[in-house]
């Protein structure tokens, strides 16, 4: 469990809840299991090349998939779970969101409709929000969303701070994800993103300080965050600003995201290759030359289609970057402001209708690349083996039937840690 830290006392917790001793469950019945191969991000032509059988069985002993083959041996002790013929998939990892909120902004939504720009200014106005809430509404009013996700089968998901703005304000949102984390059936990863916006009252300068020498040593001292992230883009972060704040964070433990070039080119990405960052997230406006540099670096890009979509501007250059040989992920960037989008299944929708992936990389940048975006690659991901039992039964006959039914959940069943934790027919 590389990518949470957490107390010990908390992750003995959380696998208490997760441990099933003796069982073992048998997934049979299977239309059609569909899933990447392997513990590391897929690139260029490996992205799309997808393991697609009909003929397997699925064994689960307690959290661990151990067997996925043909006719595996009925034992007594067995549960058998009937697929029904409907498609498997490995569960979704959402490697993006700012889901712990204290609410929806809902009139922002309704006057861009009527054509006021997005400029990010939004994030201000969430963090006064929950500046107004207490650590247990925080946790009261996210819960509801993360459930929701795991019904349309997040059984991973990142969760960023950046709507506290204030020492106290980014450690009640990342007490929340940690509380979060201990009660619900999913895997969350805590990301600290202090360098969201700088708050109205406090000058760059000084803002800038308090995140190096008070906010990343205290994420530190509770262990409250795997990565560190900057929204690093024209009218908030710069380079060199994103630059100091992610080495403070490696210096403390914390890992390099970046939020970058999704309003400008202001060298987000030229920025997460220099630093080896585990991703770059947006990337709308980067250039080819950043691109490359990213490739070299072997970051993983992830795209987040909901946000374009919601704020109705262009897209990633997803095909440049599959040619470029980038490892691409997907994540919903769920959040109250540029995307209320939870839903992964209308991510990858929008990822074949508007980034032109195939469904079978789409697939594998929700599932393998997703999971590379958290470090987690070796453990979730893929059906394998080996890895975590974190698996979806769909109500469909086919994969290419995802995105064609795009405002529909086809989450019939979802398995996280190997068992039915969510879905229509639990
Ligand atoms: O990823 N781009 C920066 N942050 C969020 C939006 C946050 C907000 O508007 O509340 C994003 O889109
Ligand atoms: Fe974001």
């Amino acid at each position: 469990m590389r990518s949470i830290v957490l107390s010990r006392g908390v992750v003995k917790r959380a696998l208490r809840s997760y441990t099933r001793p003796d069982m073992a469950t048998l997934i049979t019945n299977i239309g059609e299991l569909v899933t990447p191969i392997g513990s590391e991000a897929l690139r260029g032509s490996a992205q799309g090349a997808l393991d697609i059988r009909n003929d397997v069985e699925i064994l689960i002993e307690d959290v661990t998939i151990t067997r996925v083959g043909r006719r595996l041996d009925r034992r007594d002790s067995l549960e058998i779970v009937d697929a029904g013929g409907g498609v498997v998939l490995p569960g979704f990892v959402d490697a993006h969101t700012h889901a712990v909120f204290a609410r929806s902004r809902d009139e922002e939504f309704l006057a861009r409709a009527t054509g006021i720009p997005y400029d990010g200014g939004g994030i201000l106005a969430s963090a006064a929000h929950v500046a107004e809430c207490s650590e247990d509404e925080l946790v009261s009013r996210s819960r509801p969303f993360l459930q929701r996700m795991l019904a349309h089968g997040t059984t991973t998901a990142e969760i960023k701070s950046g709507y506290g703005l204030s020492v106290d304000g980014e450690v009640k949102m990342l007490r929340a994800v940690r509380r979060l984390a201990e009660t619900l059936p999913m895997r969350l990863v805590p990301t600290f993103l202090g360098a969201h916006a700088v708050p109205e009252d406090t000058s760059r300068d000084d803002y800038l300080a308090l995140l190096i020498e008070e906010m990343i040593p205290r994420v530190k001292q509770e262990a409250l965050a795997t990565y560190c992230d900057v929204f690093c883009d024209r009218g908030f972060f710069s380079v060199d600003e994103a630059r100091a704040v992610l080495v403070a964070a490696r210096a403390a433990g914390m890992r390099p995201k970046l939020h970058a070039d999704e309003l400008a080119d202001t060298g987000g990405a030229a920025l997460a290759a220099e630093l080896r960052a585990t991703s770059a997230d947006h990337l709308l406006c980067s250039s080819d030359r950043n691109l490359r540099r990213l490739a070299a670096a072997g970051v993983v890009a992830v795209l987040l289609p909901g946000t374009s979509f919601t704020l109705d501007v262009g897209y990633a250059p997803a095909r440049r970057m599959v040619a470029m040989e980038i490892p691409v992920a997907l994540a919903t960037d769920f959040n109250p402001g540029s995307c209320p989008i939870y839903s992964i299944p209308v991510i990858l929708s929008l990822a074949v209708t508007r980034l032109g992936l195939s469904i079978e990389e789409a697939i594998t940048a929700a599932t393998l690349n997703a999971a590379a975006a958290l470090d987690l690659a070796d453990v979730v991901g893929s059906i394998e083996e080996g890895k975590r039992a974190d698996l979806l039964i769909l109500d469909l006959e086919r994969h290419q039937q995802i995105p064609y039914y795009f405002a529909h959940n086809p989450v019939r069943k979802v398995f996280s840690g190997g068992e039915c934790r969510a879905g229509r027919d639990r």
